[in-house]
């Protein structure tokens, strides 16, 4: 997959390699999984190990990274950053709390959504959308589209909304869309400028997005 045109070249995206997968972390770190099943271990410590990482390529201060309530990570100050695993890829991205505002990623297998939670997930506006469209399992782009935004803006919202609250508007050439429904209950910083791509491979599909201070 190419991930180099995902995000701008001021930010830093790490993959998590082999080893990242089970380098056990910090104490503090350690302490959020512990007696967690082996899956969840596994993944969270390939996401914060990326996550050092990347911060360790912007020069961040090397501090533990924690969970907030909602399960969110803490950053060093000055930083952000988003983070998302599957059962066999894990990446983490994050820049300077800066010309970037917000960072959302997700990545999922290229299979079916389950039977029946696509309708959790879409609006009427979305499987309209879908339908007129060609992309491989369309549920899972929106299911995984709606995920990184939710990712991108709870930081910033710092609250909960579910996927009845955006409707996907656009989803063309590897970039997506949305506008909030009339139900959504929560405000998006109008002057910040929402970007967001998907990509593709045989096996995953990824989708990131990023808000702009233009
Ligand atoms: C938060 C959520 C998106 C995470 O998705 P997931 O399928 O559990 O797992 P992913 O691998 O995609 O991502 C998990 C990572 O997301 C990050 N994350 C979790 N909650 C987060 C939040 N509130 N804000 C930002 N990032 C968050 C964490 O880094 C987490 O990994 P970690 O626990 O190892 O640190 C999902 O659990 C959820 O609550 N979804 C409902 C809300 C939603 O998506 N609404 C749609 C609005 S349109």
């Amino acid at each position: 997959m190419d991930f180099s045109s995902l995000f701008p070249p001021s930010t830093s995206l790490v993959i998590a390699d082999e080893e990242m997968w089970h380098t056990p972390l910090r104490d503090e770190e350690e302490a959020l999984i512990d007696g967690a099943i082996d899956k969840r271990q596994r993944e969270f410590r390939a996401g914060r190990n990326a996550a050092h990482k990347a911060l360790t390529l912007l020069q961040a201060p090397d501090v533990a990274i924690l969970r907030g309530e909602r399960r969110e990570p803490v950053w060093p100050a000055g930083y952000i950053g988003s983070i998302a695993h599957c059962r066999d890829l894990c990446l983490a991205v994050c820049a300077r709390d800066g010309e970037i505002a917000g960072l959302g990623i997700d990545v999922e297998p290229l299979t079916p959504l389950p039977e029946g939670v696509d309708r959790y997930i879409h609006t009427e506006t979305d499987a309209k959308l879908m339908q007129s469209k060609r992309n491989a399992f369309p549920e899972r782009l929106v299911f995984s589209a709606k995920e990184s935004l939710y990712k991108c803006y709870y930081p910033l919202i710092g609250r909960y909304f579910g996927f009845q609250s955006v409707n996907l508007t656009e989803v063309d050439k590897g970039h997506f869309k949305f506008r909030p429904t009339d139900k959504c209950q929560v405000d998006f910083p109008p002057e910040l400028t929402f970007h967001g791509h998907y990509r593709y491979d045989s096996t995953h599909l990824l989708t990131a997005c990023y808000l702009a201070r233009d």
